[in-house]
């Protein structure tokens, strides 16, 4: 009788978390946090209005970055995003009305933005940034709809997925954003000036900064209690952790970061790698005021103070030993040329290596990756244009570039930990 009774308990408990499953996969938990206001849609005055609003927060949202192959037509789509389930790609966002968004309404779109959930009640996978841009607020998304529809319709195809988005696992997302889609709301902060909240606004929202500089969880959700400090690898690239205090103790202040933002060229480096890709569609293009606005943001620390940089730090006493004379000769004969002698660099040829971020970051990886494969040529704002840095995988072997790297880390870097040969030898093995 009592083994029954527990029996029937334990039944009971299954079949509620079987019921509970399904609730889940079929989406009951996914309600809409769209403005009913948006059921009607906008007139022709409307969105010719919120056209110049809705460009500069398309390219805040770096649409076209991630929707516009190389050399493909913007916002046609077709990116592929590797996953290791398989190859993702972006889709089609101009208003073709066959192969693009020409059939959203503005309440679809919204949803898209809001939510992460395209018209036929499609979850969309998290490669859409919605848990970003999830805070916009309405007038915002209506302005970005306005531009994004009257952007030339491309009649291009999506291109098809592989792997595992082949399958019908759309569904299985609502367990995914069950534990990753917190609803954030715009960031606010007591006494906070236009300026900071302006700032606030466009990087944690459209701007998705987040989505490289905090790290994922084991389930590729974003750790939002560990924002902005990095460690991620992107792109073969470790992502750096871009908190106020970091950002100060490698130089920055608001001025030079919204240079950097800007231009992607500052006294403390160039961008490059998955940044490169950031600034060149994204940050570059928008208007300055915003772009000091996030830098304004970034330098504010926790408790609201404008942080400045501390001075550099000084060579440490291990960079004048004999052990590290070799990586000073290297360093003499193969970068100064172009970084200068005394790592001062050169206008129009290459960037500072004393005050450089890569050299003082306390993980070397991005030093001797940047070493190992150099940087492809890139444009930078204005057409300005720089040497490429050339790879010096085949010139030097790991030995030497340990002793290279470890001697920039203690001269410009204020780095004690030593470069080892074996660490050279596992990002040249994974090239
Ligand atoms: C980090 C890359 C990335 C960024 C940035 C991005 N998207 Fe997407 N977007 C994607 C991917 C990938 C998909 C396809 C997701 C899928 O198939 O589930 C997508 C899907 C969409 C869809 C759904 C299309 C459909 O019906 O299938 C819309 C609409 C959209 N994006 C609009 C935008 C807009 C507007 C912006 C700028 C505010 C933007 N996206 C920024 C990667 C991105
Ligand atoms: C032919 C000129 C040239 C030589 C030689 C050269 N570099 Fe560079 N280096 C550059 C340029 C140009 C960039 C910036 C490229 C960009 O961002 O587009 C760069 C970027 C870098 C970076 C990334 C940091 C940043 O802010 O972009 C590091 C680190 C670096 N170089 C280290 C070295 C070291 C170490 C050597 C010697 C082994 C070396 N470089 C030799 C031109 C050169
Ligand atoms: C696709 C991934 C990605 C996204 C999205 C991204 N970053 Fe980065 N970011 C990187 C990588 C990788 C680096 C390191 C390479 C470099 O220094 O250029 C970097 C470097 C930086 C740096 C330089 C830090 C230092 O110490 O040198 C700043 C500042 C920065 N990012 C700010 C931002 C802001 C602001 C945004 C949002 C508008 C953003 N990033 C979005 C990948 C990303």
């Amino acid at each position: 009788m009592k083994r029954r009774g527990l029996r029937n308990v334990l039944v009971l408990i299954l079949i509620v978390l079987v019921l509970l499953a399904l609730a889940v996969l079929f989406g009951l938990f996914r309600t809409s946090s769209v403005s009913p206001d948006v059921k009607q849609a906008l007139t022709e005055a409307q969105k010719q209005e919120l056209l110049p609003r809705g460009r500069e927060l398309a390219l805040a949202g770096d649409c076209f970055g991630c929707h516009s192959k190389t050399e493909g037509p913007k916002a046609a789509g077709g990116v592929p995003i590797a996953t290791p389930f398989g190859t993702l790609h972006s889709t089609n966002i101009t208003p073709d009305p066959t192969y693009g968004i020409g059939q959203y309404t503005r309440e679809d779109f919204h949803r898209v933005l809001r939510d992460g959930i395209a018209p036929g009640n499609r979850n969309l996978y998290p490669g859409m940034p919605f848990v970003f841009t999830h805070v916009t607020r309405t007038e915002d998304i209506d302005a970005l709809y306005a531009y994004m529809m009257s952007l030339p319709p491309i009649a291009e195809p999506n291109v098809p997925n592989t792997g595992v988005f082949t399958l019908p696992v759309r569904p299985f997302m609502n367990f995914w954003t069950l534990i990753n889609f917190p609803k954030r709301q715009p960031p606010t902060r007591e006494g906070a000036s236009e300026q900071w909240l302006r700032g606030a606004y466009l990087v944690e929202g459209l701007g998705h900064c987040a989505s490289c500089h905090t790290p994922r969880n084991l389930t590729m959700g974003v750790s939002f209690d560990k924002h902005f400090q990095g460690g991620d690898i992107v792109d073969g690239l470790v992502v750096p952790n871009i908190t106020a205090e970091t950002l100060a103790q490698r130089g920055f202040d608001a001025a030079s970061l919204s240079q950097y933002l800007r231009t992607g060229m500052s006294a403390q480096g160039t961008a490059f790698g998955g940044m490169y890709t950031v600034v060149h569609f994204s940050t570059s293009e928008m208007e300055p005021a915003d772009i000091d606005a996030i830098a304004t943001y970034l330098m504010t620390d926790e408790n609201g103070q404008l942080l400045t940089p501390p001075p550099g730090p000084a060579p440490l006493a291990q960079a004048s030993q004999p052990l590290l004379q070799p990586g000073r000769y290297h360093y003499a004969s193969a970068c100064a040329g172009c970084h200068g002698a005394q790592g001062e660099g050169i206008p129009n040829v290459a960037p500072p290596m004393d005050g450089n971020t890569a050299v003082m970051m306390s993980n070397p990886s991005n030093l001797i990756t940047v070493i190992l494969q150099g940087i492809d040529t890139q444009t930078f704002t204005g057409n300005q244009r720089m040497y490429a840095m050339p790879g010096f995988a085949d010139r030097m072997n790991n030995e030497d570039i340990a002793l290279l790297a470890s001697w920039m880390r203690a001269q410009w870097g204020g780095q004690e930990e030593a470069v080892t040969a074996a660490q050279v030898q596992a990002i040249r093995a994974k090239q």
